[in-house]
């Protein structure tokens, strides 16, 4: 896949109407208040940009998995009050994302205007990347922008369909992912470390495989670090543990010895007794876990390890978080990564970070600015550093 695409810097805005794809996929309270708007902003610089050269911008979603119910709650209608206070617009708002409605709302908006369309998953035809419901969201404008990294992994209409009746061009956000990602992946500099954790093999062993065929190191922690434990003989506890994926663990591991990438996995736990914010804690060895005990979080000499580790390195990738950090006595590994990795940073590796938990332990430590990429995707991050193909991304014009 080429990374070298098109952006909105590569054509004429003026007096044209741009169709924008977005991820404003947000989370909402009880009470339909947008609880974290990071994607939002992060495309302002995008929308003001098309504002500033002259064009229309027409801005298109999903929120959430609608059926064709129109569940109230995913309607876009409770994003056009942050969306203008962001863009320092009025926004417009149709309450179709298609048809005569959304039609005359396009063909009425005038340059410097925002119209943002309802939700695209009110359409089933959005997510199976229907060609005429693709056709019928190009034919709203004379342009089309894809800023929605998140959906990049979809196939969908807006973001993939549509390439072919407009030419799809990248926002900021998009050419900013694609450059940190998809830059570093192709052509790292090194030494690369990748540290992976969350609590499921399952659910990283694509990433895990993927970064041993292209780093130096990967930290290994986290809930899935006990599987790696227990395949290797090591006595967990209660710990977590997919007894099913031992195999799969001992054969990433084989699969690192032989490219000679070291694997760093605890040395010593912070173990619980039982999964609780107040729960009696101790900090014992990785050969140490006593039964009916939990391991939480990762010790302190584990954390000195993970410093060691970033020490020198020049790239570095970070998806998932070390321990139960949501729980203040199970924080320390996870804090230790994002200081570590923040350090790292400032004495020059370039780095990533992905994933909903590992962004919200960053912002604990107030060390957010200090990354060199957050990136905005969840599943979008995961599946491109897994290697998977991009159809969001392949569908944006090469330059
Ligand atoms: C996300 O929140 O990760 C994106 O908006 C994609 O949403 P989806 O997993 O429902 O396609």
């Amino acid at each position: 896949m080429g990374m070298n695409k098109k952006t909105i810097k590569d054509v004429e805005l003026k007096g044209k109407k741009v169709f924008v794809r977005v991820d404003y996929n947000v989370p909402f309270d009880e009470n339909m208040n947008i609880t974290n708007d990071t994607r939002i902003v992060r495309t302002k610089e995008t929308v003001s940009y098309l504002l500033e050269q002259g064009a229309a911008v027409i801005l298109a979603c999903h929120i959430g998995r609608p059926t064709e119910a129109r569940e109230e709650k995913f309607s876009t209608k409770h994003l056009v009050k942050r969306v203008s206070e962001v863009m320092g617009v009025d926004v417009k708002w149709v309450p179709d994302c298609v048809g005569p409605e959304a039609e005359k709302a396009a063909a009425d908006l005038k340059p410097g205007e925002i119209l943002l369309l309802e939700n695209l998953r009110y359409h089933k035809e959005e997510k199976k990347n229907n060609p005429e419901f693709a056709k019928q969201l190009a034919d709203l404008a004379d342009l089309a922008v894809d800023d929605a990294f998140g959906v990049s992994h979809r196939a969908h209409a807006a973001n993939a369909g549509i390439a072919a009746y407009k030419e799809v061009v990248a926002g900021f956000l998009m050419e900013k992912e694609i450059k940190f990602i998809g830059q570093t992946l192709e052509a790292p500099q090194r030494p690369f470390v990748a540290i992976i954790g969350g609590a499921k093999v399952s659910d990283k062993i694509g990433v895990i495989s993927n970064m041993i065929d292209k780093v130096d190191k990967i930290i290994i922690g986290g809930g899935m670090a006990h599987t790696f434990d227990a395949a290797q003989g090591l006595p967990i506890g209660n710990s977590l543990c997919e007894k099913d994926k031992f195999d799969e663990a001992l054969a990433q591991l084989a699969k690192a010895k032989e490219k000679g990438v070291e694997v760093i996995l605890p040395v010593d736990l912070t173990i619980a007794d039982r999964f609780a914010a107040d729960a009696n804690t101790q900090v014992v060895d990785v050969d140490k876990v006593p039964e009916n005990w939990e391991a939480l979080d990762s010790g302190p000499k584990t954390s000195e390890k993970y410093v060691e580790a970033l020490a020198g390195a020049k790239t570095v990738v970070w998806n998932g978080p070390m321990g139960v950090f949501e729980f203040d006595a199970f924080a320390k590994g996870t804090l230790a990564v994002a200081k570590a990795v923040a350090g790292a940073t400032e004495q020059g590796a370039i780095s990533i970070v992905g994933g909903g938990d590992s962004i919200a332990a960053l912002t604990k430590t107030g060390l957010s600015d200090k990354i060199s990429h957050i990136s905005t995707g969840g599943g979008a991050t995961l599946e491109f550093l897994e290697g998977k193909p991009m159809p969001g991304i392949e569908a944006i014009a090469d330059k």
